[in-house]
């Protein structure tokens, strides 16, 4: 091939460069000015006064999104359903330890023994921290990190520094942090400064909790599919730490803004509050998390002894967030925001419903989006789940009691501490698994196959533990044979 034939192609060739540039311009300039419009028909506002990062109180920000705020107000009303809200009176709400006797029973040695009842609306939960009996026993200023609009408070303990303020939190107590929050002015449930930047409104999180452990799952190597963003930070350079702020696509957010409360978490003065996402985030690998922790002497991890047999109990706390990322909706892409915080129609704007509930009082914005069912048929759909997860839960916490009244009777027939060893053990794992479906809050929605296939787990090592207690004598025998 000879120069002057190559030459007089290259001009045509530029030409069509130019072109290809001009057009992609023109394309990206369009594509850039609809997402603008859509932005702007989601959220018009006229900011008619100021927030910043310490405007906690609400009511302020309503002044500017009043659409929002009158909605985010109505967490105060009842909700109710067959297994989600609150039963009893308005002014306390159902204790889950008398419903479930078992569940008081594997509690005991625990303040959940003394009171653990219903959760309800968002405006009540400062409220029914401070006045939950398991204040009786000395709990750490921990627990404020998912109860309040706390950041203030953790800025003014850090010296600005809020990550420092945080890890300082644990070792006072909750009377201590509680007072100190109220003294600042800041004794609000969570507000919109919690998930919104005051500046440009975008969601974000600000839980120190969260951002430890969401980076703890990002530096493991536990699968999420549900979590594309994680994915990427894993195949980059890795040069810094996951930030969900600014890693994390809209749609995770959507997701992350109540991940930063509604999880598994150790909260005590033994240390910083932590959400064991090390090794992933279901079942095995959240217990994998805490047996690798050790106490100070050296002890392994554990919430508690149960009171009567002395087993070295795991305590799960309502992992929503966990159960919905081994669901089929969180692997298609649907947010918690998606269920629990839809978009209404409001003249010809979209906004998000801040009345955060059970989806079930709300089914035709909530799911008949997506599904293509009668409001009825998806109730059903819920029902069946949920019928079978709580027969499910019933049948794993007999199997639980039984393996209690085993472990008793082999010690009152004169088992030593290392003979019971490995029924104690497998009350360990047993409670665990069904302390975790039974603490999640969706009677097993959220992931209808997971939850089921680890109460079968608990049931299963709760039967093992009580054939451990009947045949301690046979090992006994098999010895002095
Ligand atoms: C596909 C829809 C869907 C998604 C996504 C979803 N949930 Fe749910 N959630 C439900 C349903 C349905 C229930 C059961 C409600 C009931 O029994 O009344 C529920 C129950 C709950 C409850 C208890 C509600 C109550 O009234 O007591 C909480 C808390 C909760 N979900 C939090 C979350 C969190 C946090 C996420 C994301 C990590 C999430 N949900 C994702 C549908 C969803
Ligand atoms: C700052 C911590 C925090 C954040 C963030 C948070 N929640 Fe909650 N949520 C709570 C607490 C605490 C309660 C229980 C309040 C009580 O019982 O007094 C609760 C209760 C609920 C309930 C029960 C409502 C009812 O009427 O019974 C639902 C549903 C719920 N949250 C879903 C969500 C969803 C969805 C998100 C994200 C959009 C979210 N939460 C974000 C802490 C939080
Ligand atoms: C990681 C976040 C987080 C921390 C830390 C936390 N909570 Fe909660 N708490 C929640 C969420 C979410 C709910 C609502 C879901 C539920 O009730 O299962 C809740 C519900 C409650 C409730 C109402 C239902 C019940 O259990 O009777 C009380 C009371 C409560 N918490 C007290 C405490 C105390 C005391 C501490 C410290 C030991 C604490 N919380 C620490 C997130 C948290
Ligand atoms: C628990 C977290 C949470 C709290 C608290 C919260 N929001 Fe939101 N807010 C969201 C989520 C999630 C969205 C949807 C954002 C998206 O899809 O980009 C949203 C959206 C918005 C939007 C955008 C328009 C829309 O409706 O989608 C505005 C404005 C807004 N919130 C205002 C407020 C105000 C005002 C408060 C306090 C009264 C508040 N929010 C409290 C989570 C929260
Ligand atoms: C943003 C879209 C979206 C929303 C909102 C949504 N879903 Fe789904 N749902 C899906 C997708 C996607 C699947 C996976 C099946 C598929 O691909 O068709 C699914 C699956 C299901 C399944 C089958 C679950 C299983 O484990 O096989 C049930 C039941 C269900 N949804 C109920 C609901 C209910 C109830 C609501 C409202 C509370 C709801 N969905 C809201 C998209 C959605």
């Amino acid at each position: 091939m000879s120069d002057d034939t190559a030459k007089p192609r290259l001009v045509p060739f530029a030409i069509l460069l130019v072109v290809v540039a001009l057009a992609t311009a023109g394309v990206t300039a369009l594509l850039l000015n609809i997402s603008e419009r859509k932005a702007e028909e989601r959220t018009p506002f006229v900011r008619l006064v100021e927030v910043d990062e310490d405007t906690t109180d609400p009511e302020v920000w309503g002044t500017n999104w009043p659409r929002q705020y009158d909605t985010y107000k109505l967490t105060a009303l009842p909700t109710r359903t067959r297994f989600g809200g609150h039963g009893g009176s308005e002014a306390l709400p159902e204790q889950k330890i008398e419903r479930d006797p078992w569940l008081e029973r594997m509690f005991r040695g625990y303040a959940f023994s003394i009171d653990y009842r219903d959760r309800r609306g968002h405006a009540y939960m400062l409220q029914d921290q401070e006045e939950t009996e398991r204040l009786k026993v000395p709990q750490s200023g921990s627990c404020i990190h998912c109860h309040a609009s706390v950041l203030p408070l953790y800025r003014e303990l850090g010296d600005g520094d809020v990550m420092a303020g945080f890890e300082g939190t644990y070792a006072m107590s909750y009377q201590e942090a509680n007072a100190k929050l109220h003294e600042l002015g800041h004794g609000q449930p969570v507000s919109c400064v919690d998930c919104h930047d005051p500046e440009s409104m975008a969601i974000r999180v600000t839980r120190p909790g969260f951002i430890q452990g969401i980076q703890r799952l990002a530096e493991g190597d536990a699968e999420v599919p549900h979590l594309p963003s994680i994915e990427r930070w894993r195949d980059g350079p890795r040069d810094r730490p996951y930030d969900p702020n600014t890693d994390a696509t809209r749609n995770e957010m959507r997701s992350y803004v109540c991940g930063q409360c509604h999880v598994e978490y150790y909260c005590s003065d033994k240390f910083t509050l932590t959400y064991p996402w090390g090794h992933g985030m279901d079942a095995e690998a959240t217990e994998k998390f805490w047996n690798e922790v050790e106490f100070e002497d050296g002890e392994r991890f554990y919430d508690y002894k149960h009171k009567e047999t002395g087993a070295p109990i795991l305590k799960a706390q309502h992992p929503e967030f966990e159960l919905w990322s081994q669901g089929i909706h969180a692997r298609s892409g649907v947010s918690c925001s998606d269920c629990h915080m839809p978009y209404m129609r409001d003249g010809a704007t979209k906004v998000s419903d801040h009345w955060v509930r059970s989806p079930l009082l709300n089914v035709e914005r909530a799911c008949l989006t997506c599904h293509h069912f009668s409001a009825e048929e998806m109730l059903e759909r819920v029902d069946q789940i949920q019928t079978r997860n709580f027969e499910l839960l019933q049948n794993a916490g007999a199997a639980l009691m039984d393996l209690i009244d085993a472990i008793n009777a082999a010690r009152e027939a004169g088992a030593t501490d290392a003979q019971i060893a490995p029924a104690l053990e497998l009350q360990r794992q047993a409670q665990w698994r069904l302390d975790y479906i039974a603490a999640e809050n969706s009677m097993g929605f959220h992931a209808p196959q997971e939850a089921a296939r680890v109460l079968g787990r608990a049931s299963d090592l709760a039967r093992q533990g009580q054939v451990a207690a009947l045949e301690w004598r046979k090992t006994v025998e098999t010895a002095q044979r």
